[in-house]
C-alpha cells in the first residue's frame, strides 16, 4: 500500500502522524511525494479553530479530485468530535484515541467506518518513530481543564498519563538510535502523574539520567500549575533547556476569569519573574487570544502591557474562534470580527518588534546549537539553541546533522538567527 499524509494543527498531531507513518512503514507501506500515486490519502485534521476545520473539508474536496481512486481516511481531532459530517466525504474516520488500531482499520475496511474512543486506553504502548535528531514524546493525552474557549477536552478525551517506564524505556531506544533531544508533549506537563506518587518534575529527573541524550525540552505548561519546583528542575538540571512556553491567552483578570484559566495575572507575573531571576538567560514563549467575548479596549490593553513587560522571545496569537461544545461560544458581548482582526494587528506588530529586540540582544555573542538538517536549499544546516531560537549556519565539512555546535550570532532575521561556527 502506497500513502500519502497531510497533517494540520499542534506537535501533538504531527506526532500522531508519524505514529500513523510508524505502523504504516512497519507493515511494508510506502510513503508518496504527491497524492496521485497514493492508494490511501490520510488528513490529520486540527479543530482548535474554525479556520482549521474548514480547511480540511476543501482539503479532502481537493485531494478526492486529484486521486479519485484513493481511500481516504480522515484522522485527528475534527474525526473525534465530527465523525457523523465526515464520514460523508471522507471513506473511513478514525479519532484520536483510536490511531493504535490505524494499520487493521485500513486494511480492512473501505468505506463508511467510523472508529472512535473517547479516551486513550492504551497509554503506555510505544509506538514507533521515524529517526530523527529530535523526538516528541508524549507523557500525558486529554486534557481535563476545560477552559471555556477550548475544545480540546472534547478531542483528546480525560487526561491520562502515561508510566514513568514506558516513558524512559521509549526515550532509551531513541537514544540508541541517534536521538538527542526529546520533547516532552502533553497539554498540560504540569500535571502529569496526577494519580501516580510522582510527578513532572520527578520524571524530568530521570530523563535527565539517560545517557546519550542531550537536551530535554517539554510543552505546554499550565500557569496555574507552573511550580517553584520546576523552575529549579530548568536551572539544576543540565539536560532541561531554558525555555517555557506559557500560554497567558489575556492579561485581563475578567477575561482570564470568563476564560476559566483559574490564575490571575499577578499570579502569572510572580511565576514569570522567578523563573526570570533563577534562569540565567531563559526564554519565554506564549499563546494569545484577542477578541474574547466581553474583551474590551481597556482589557485588550492590559493584554499588550504584559506583552511590554514580560518580554517574550515569541508568541503565538489567535483572534477567538466560537467552537461547539464549549462555554465561551454562547456568551453575551461577542467582539465583531474586524474587531478582533484590528487587535490581532496591533499585537502582533508589537511582538515583532519585540522579537526583534530579543533576537539582537544574541548578536556577537555564543550560542549553542544542536544541528537538526540541512536547509531547502541545501548550502546550510539549520538548528536550535537551548531557548529554542532557531539558528542557521554555512556547510562546513567537519560538522554533521545531529552534533551540538558554538556558534557566533552574525545576524539576525525575522525570526531566526545566523551565524558561523567558533
Ligand atoms: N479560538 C482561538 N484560539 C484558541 N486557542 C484554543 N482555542 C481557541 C479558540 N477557540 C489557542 C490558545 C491555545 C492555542 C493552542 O490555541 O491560545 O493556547
Ligand atoms: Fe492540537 Fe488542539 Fe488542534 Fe487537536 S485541536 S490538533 S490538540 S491544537
Amino acid at each position: 500500500m502506497n500513502y500519502y499524509i497531510k497533517t494540520f494543527g499542534c506537535q501533538m498531531n504531527e506526532r500522531d502522524s508519524e505514529k500513523v507513518e510508524g505502523i504504516l512503514l512497519e507493515n511494508n507501506c510506502k510513503k508518496t511525494d504527491t497524492p496521485e500515486q497514493a492508494d490511501l490519502i490520510i488528513i490529520n485534521s486540527c479543530a482548535v479553530r474554525e479556520k482549521a476545520e474548514n480547511k480540511l473539508y476543501s482539503e479532502i474536496g481537493r485531494l478526492r479530485f486529484r486521486n479519485k481512486k484513493a481511500k481516504i481516511v480522515a484522522m485527528g481531532c475534527v474525526a473525534q468530535i465530527n465523525y457523523e459530517k465526515l464520514k460523508n466525504v471522507a471513506d473511513i474516520v478514525i479519532g484520536t484515541n483510536a490511531i493504535d488500531e490505524f494499520y487493521n482499520i485500513v486494511k480492512e475496511h473501505d468505506i463508511n467506518g467510523v472508529f472512535i474512543k473517547p479516551n486513550m486506553d492504551k497509554p503506555d504502548y510505544i509506538f514507533p518513530h521515524l529517526n530523527k535528531i529530535t523526538a516528541y514524546i508524549d507523557i500525558m493525552y486529554g486534557c481535563d481543564n476545560f477552559c471555556t474557549y477550548c475544545i480540546v477536552p472534547h478531542t483528546r478525551g480525560r487526561e491520562v498519563s502515561r508510566k514513568k517506564e514506558s516513558i524512559i524505556e521509549e526515550i532509551k531506544r531513541l537514544v540508541d538510535n541517534g536521538t538527542k533531544e526529546v520533547m516532552l508533549l502533553g497539554q498540560n506537563v504540569n500535571s502529569y502523574g496526577k494519580n501516580f506518587n510522582y510527578g513532572f518534575v520527578d520524571l524530568l529527573y530521570e530523563v535527565n539520567k539517560i545517557k546519550g541524550l542531550e537536551r530535554i525540552r517539554f510543552t505546554t505548561s499550565h500557569p496555574k500549575d507552573f511550580s517553584k519546583d520546576l523552575i529549579y528542575a530548568i536551572r539544576d538540571l543540565k539536560k532541561l533547556c531554558e525555555h517555557i512556553h506559557l500560554p497567558l491567552q489575556s492579561g485581563s483578570n475578567k477575561i482570564l476569569k470568563l476564560m476559566r484559566r483559574k490564575y490571575t495575572i499577578e499570579e502569572y507575573l510572580e511565576k514569570i519573574y522567578t523563573y526570570k531571576e533563577m534562569v540565567k538567560d531563559g526564554s519565554i514563549t506564549t499563546d494569545i487570544i484577542v477578541g474574547f467575548p466581553q474583551e474590551t479596549e481597556e482589557d485588550f490593553e492590559e493584554t499588550l502591557k504584559i506583552l511590554d513587560e514580560v518580554k517574550y522571545d515569541t508568541s503565538f496569537s489567535f483572534k477567538y474562534s466560537k467552537r461547539p461544545f464549549t462555554k465561551a461560544k454562547d456568551m453575551d458581548g461577542q467582539v465583531p470580527e474586524d474587531e478582533k482582526l484590528r487587535r490581532l494587528n496591533m499585537l502582533q506588530d508589537l511582538q515583532a518588534k519585540i522579537t526583534q529586540e530579543k533576537l539582537k540582544t544574541y548578536e556577537s555573542k555564543i550560542t549553542e546549537v544542536l544541528i537538526e538538517g540541512v536547509s531547502k536549499k541545501g548550502n546550510q544546516f539549520f538548528g536550535r539553541n537551548r531557548q529554542n531560537t532557531v539558528v542557521n549556519l554555512d556547510f562546513m565539512d567537519n560538522i554533521k546533522v545531529g552534533d551540538i555546535v558554538s556558534v557566533k550570532v552574525t545576524r539576525t532575521l525575522k525570526h531566526s538567527l545566523v551565524g558561523e561556527p567558533v
